[in-house]
Formats: structure tokens, C-alpha cells, sequence
């Protein structure tokens, strides 16, 4: 038998938290950012999610496998990057690392992670495993962070980087009737210029220091640092654009087969918000 504490759910865990850490780490950790209105949000998103009780029904076997991008994963469950895992216990993300592989979940290092890279391909080393990279706002810094994805990648594996668009606040701002405001227009001006985003206000919600890319640049960079790319793809294509399309069920379907249309489309490519690049060591 296991000595680890039971538990039901999560609720169950925070308190055993609680009596681990001191207050202000226990704060990090279960705090959200600001008014914690998206904590609020995605928990009512779970709780919007009803399981139909079926009985009377063989299931022996339940499979809730599935693939992401060529990995064969035991369920759906992605463990989100989350920083500084090591003010919480000496193993850090390396324990989360592990326990993401004994689960077959995919594990995603953050960037401000409290180990080493390396640390944690040997912590799970046949583990699938994904790298957060960006706000990273000098190239010599990117074309570095692909370099080392690829030293500590599995050979073969797919290495995936996330992106944002050149041109994500100019449309942001055509939809939200921004760019009347000159505070904004400046912001967008800089990003289309140079890429560099920089908000200099006091609106979070203008998000913070970071590098926009141009799609065709996210693969070039992939390929400076050693990887061998098989795409770039566009994440939302042009749905982001029209708020509520997800709230709409009806539409939905038809938002996806627009995104689908277009999301390998060199020229639409700079249309989405967030942009993959889909590489391999060679
Ligand atoms: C303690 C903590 C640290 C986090 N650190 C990061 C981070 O470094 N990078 C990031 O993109 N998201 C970070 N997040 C956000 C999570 O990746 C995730 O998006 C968020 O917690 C919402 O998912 P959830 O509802 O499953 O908690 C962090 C969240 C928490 C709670």
C-alpha cells in the first residue's frame, strides 16, 4: 500500500497543501492573476460539463486514449505549464514530470521553470513532453531555446513551438474598435514594425513583453536552431475574429472548417492569433 495521502478530488488536495507550505507559497500556487475572474471561469466550464449516467451498460473496457500530433497519450489530460514548482518541493517539475509519465498525460515544462531542461528529459525520458517559448524577445534567445529542445528531445519526437501572430493586436484592435485610440495604434505600429510588442500602459489585457512573429519566421527560426520543420499552422484561423462564435454551437462546426480551410495556407497563416510550428530533430 501507498503511504500517499487519499484523496477524492482536487478540492481534497488543497488543504493537504495548505499544511505543507507557508502561506505565501501555498498563495502562489493556488492563486489566480488579478480579480481570479478566468479560476472562476474554467471552473464553472468544467461544472457546465455533465456526465450522462448510463447503466445497465458493459464497460469493461473504456478506452480514453487519443493522439496529439503523432503522441499516443492515455487520455486527453495535458498537465499545463506552471512555474517554479520547486518552491513547492526540492524535485519540482521533475516529480510532476514523472507523474505526468506514469499517467501517460503530456507534460508542459514552463519557461520559467526551476530545473534544468535536461533535468527533466532524464526525470522521464521516454516521456512525451512540451516546452512553453515565447516572450523571448531577442532571435539569439529563440534560435537557443530551439537548440536546446532539440539536444534534450527524444530523437525523432515532434518539437512544438507556440507563436504569436505579427499581426494579432491590429486585428484584435480592428474587432474591438481599437484603433482609435493613438495609446493602442502605437503599440500596433511597433508590433508590425519590428515584431516587438511592448505595452507601456497599465491595461493587462494588452498584454505584456513579448516577440510577434511572421509565420514563415517561426519555421526559419525553428530551422536556425537544428530542427527539421514539417509545418507552420495557424490555431484559431479566422474565428477569433467574430466574438461568440464559440458560444454558438450552431456555428461552431462551421468556425472549424473555416479554420481548417485556411490553417496551412501560407498567405492566411498571419490570420490567427497563435501560430504552431510543427518540427523534428533530424
Ligand atoms: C501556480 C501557477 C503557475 C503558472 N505558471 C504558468 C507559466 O509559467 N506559464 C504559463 O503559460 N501559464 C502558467 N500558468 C497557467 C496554467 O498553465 C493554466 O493555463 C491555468 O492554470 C489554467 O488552467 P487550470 O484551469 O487547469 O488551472 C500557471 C498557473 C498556476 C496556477
Amino acid at each position: 500500500m501507498s503511504d500517499a495521502p487519499a484523496f477524492l478530488n482536487l478540492d481534497e488536495i488543497e488543504p493537504l497543501a495548505r499544511e505543507r507550505l507557508s502561506r505565501p507559497v501555498y498563495d502562489y500556487f493556488a492563486g489566480g492573476s488579478d480579480d481570479e475572474v478566468t479560476v472562476r471561469e474554467n471552473r464553472e466550464a468544467f461544472r457546465r460539463i455533465r456526465l450522462v449516467p448510463r447503466v445497465l451498460v458493459d464497460v469493461t473496457s473504456r478506452d480514453l486514449t487519443t493522439t496529439l500530433l503523432g503522441e499516443a497519450l492515455s487520455s486527453p489530460l495535458l498537465v499545463a505549464p506552471m512555474a517554479l514548482q520547486r518552491m513547492a518541493d526540492p524535485e519540482g517539475e521533475k516529480a510532476t514530470a514523472r507523474a505526468a509519465a506514469a499517467a501517460g498525460a503530456l507534460f508542459v515544462l514552463s519557461t520559467v521553470s526551476s530545473v534544468s531542461l535536461e533535468e527533466v528529459a532524464s526525470a522521464a525520458p521516454t516521456a512525451p513532453r512540451w516546452f512553453q517559448l515565447y516572450h523571448l524577445t531577442d532571435r539569439a534567445d529563440r534560435i537557443r531555446a530551439f537548440e536546446e529542445a532539440r539536444r534534450v528531445a527524444r530523437p525523432g519526437a515532434p518539437v512544438v513551438a507556440a507563436g504569436i501572430s505579427r499581426f494579432a493586436s491590429l486585428l484584435d484592435g480592428l474587432v474591438q474598435g481599437r484603433l482609435g485610440d493613438p495609446a493602442f495604434v502605437e503599440i500596433v505600429e511597433s508590433d508590425l514594425a519590428t515584431g516587438q510588442h511592448r505595452n507601456p500602459t497599465d491595461r493587462a489585457g494588452w498584454f505584456t513583453t513579448a516577440y510577434f512573429h511572421r509565420p514563415e519566421e517561426l519555421a526559419e527560426e525553428a530551422r536556425d536552431g537544428g530542427l527539421v520543420v514539417d509545418g507552420v499552422f495557424g490555431v484559431e484561423g479566422p474565428g477569433w475574429l467574430l466574438p461568440d462564435l464559440w458560444d454558438n454551437p450552431g456555428r461552431r462546426e462551421q468556425t472549424l472548417r473555416a479554420a481548417r480551410a485556411v490553417e496551412r495556407d501560407p498567405s492566411m497563416l498571419g490570420l490567427s492569433a497563435h501560430l504552431l510550428v510543427v518540427a523534428r530533430t533530424p
